[in-house]
């Protein structure tokens, strides 16, 4: 009878740690301290009990009654306080509360798997400054004192000779002028221009591209782009190489890929043209070789910068640059 009553005691004990609510609570005090509860009902059986035994069982039994009343009123006081926590009933088998976590910003996603692709072509990922000289991001880029790019309109000037960056384009002066080739690196990062309408932001995000080697032909150029672009956008995406200009390659190319809204049908997205601009590219002028000491009649390389907002709007469908910036959870949970 001893072992038994305890027994019940330890079992009603577990029961009452794991009560989470007030339902759980009237089950454990309708079983247990109830008028047809176990205890209770213990209690009437005393009277069995041989009378030498009864009052050390009859002391136990209301002992066990006491504790597991006192019990039950801390559980319901702490549940009714709302307090969540019972520290005193540590339930060790629940499990544990999850704290909400973040993810990556589609402009980071974008931009690591632009990195990725090009990571596993051979090119390495380096990076350069935001604040840069003028020196770097115009004048050894072959961009001339009078180019409009470098207007007060278009840039943000920090000094006469310090600039936001404009591109990312200033790293390739910087990579060239301590390294020699072979040079196969891709430069992700920030830029700025004083822009800002529907389709413009004063800061947006580019990956710069260059390789530099003996023998190197447009040819590289286009199969590199080319693999990019299947490798982003899918195998059966068409591109195109436009002819266009930048001071600091020679020739140039823009390259436009089949546009993902309407497959080249035509539509508001591509300006009823089948086609959307990725990203500007071409051969390093060699006067740009000139600034960096490397010799244009044994090296030749290729260059490409391309806009990572534009990259993430046609690869996720987005058809506002301004969803970037504005931090709304709706939007951003969505990746
Ligand atoms: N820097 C150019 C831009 O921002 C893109 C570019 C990079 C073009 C490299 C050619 C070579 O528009």
């Amino acid at each position: 009878m001893k072992k038994e009553l305890l027994e019940l005691e330890k079992r009603a004990l577990e029961e009452l740690e794991r009560a989470g609510d007030a339902s759980e609570l009237e089950r454990f005090r309708v079983s247990y301290l109830g008028k047809k509860g176990l205890v209770t009902s213990f209690m009437r059986r005393l009277g069995k009990v041989p009378s030498e035994q009864r009052p050390e069982v009859g002391k136990l039994a209301n002992r066990i009654k006491t504790n597991l009343s006192r019990h039950f009123d801390e559980v319901s006081e702490a549940l009714a306080s709302g307090k969540a926590e019972r520290s005193t009933y540590l339930d060790v088998t629940l499990p544990g509360r999850e704290q909400p976590r973040g993810h990556l910003h589609p402009i980071s996603l974008a931009t690591i798997e632009v990195c990725q692709i090009l990571s596993r072509m051979g090119f390495r990922v380096v990076t350069g400054p935001n604040v840069e000289l003028d020196y770097y991001n115009f004048e050894a880029l072959n961009i001339p004192k009078d180019h409009p790019a470098r207007d007060m309109q278009d840039t943000f000037y920090i000094s006469d000779n310090v600039v936001l960056r404009t591109h990312t384009s200033p790293i390739q002066v910087r990579v060239m002028e301590t390294q020699r080739p072979p040079v196969s690196v891709i430069a992700p990062g920030k830029v700025y221009r004083r822009d800002s309408d529907v389709s413009h932001t004063p800061m947006f995000h580019q990956v710069e591209g260059l390789l530099v080697d003996k023998g190197v032909s447009f040819g590289d150029l286009k199969g590199t782009l080319t693999g990019f672009v299947h490798q982003m956008f899918g195998r059966d995406t068409a591109l195109r190489f436009r002819p266009s200009f930048f001071p600091f390659t020679e020739p140039s190319a823009e390259v436009d890929i089949q546009c993902v809204i309407c497959k080249g049908d035509g539509c508001r997205t591509c300006s009823h043209t089948g086609w959307l601009e990725i990203l500007g590219s071409g051969m390093v002028d060699p006067e740009v070789y000139g600034f960096v000491d490397y010799d244009p009649e044994v090296y030749s390389g290729f260059a490409f910068g391309m806009g990572i907002e534009r990259i993430a709007m046609l690869k996720y469908g987005i058809d506002d640059i301004q969803l970037f910036f504005k931090n709304d959870m709706r939007f951003l949970r969505q990746f």
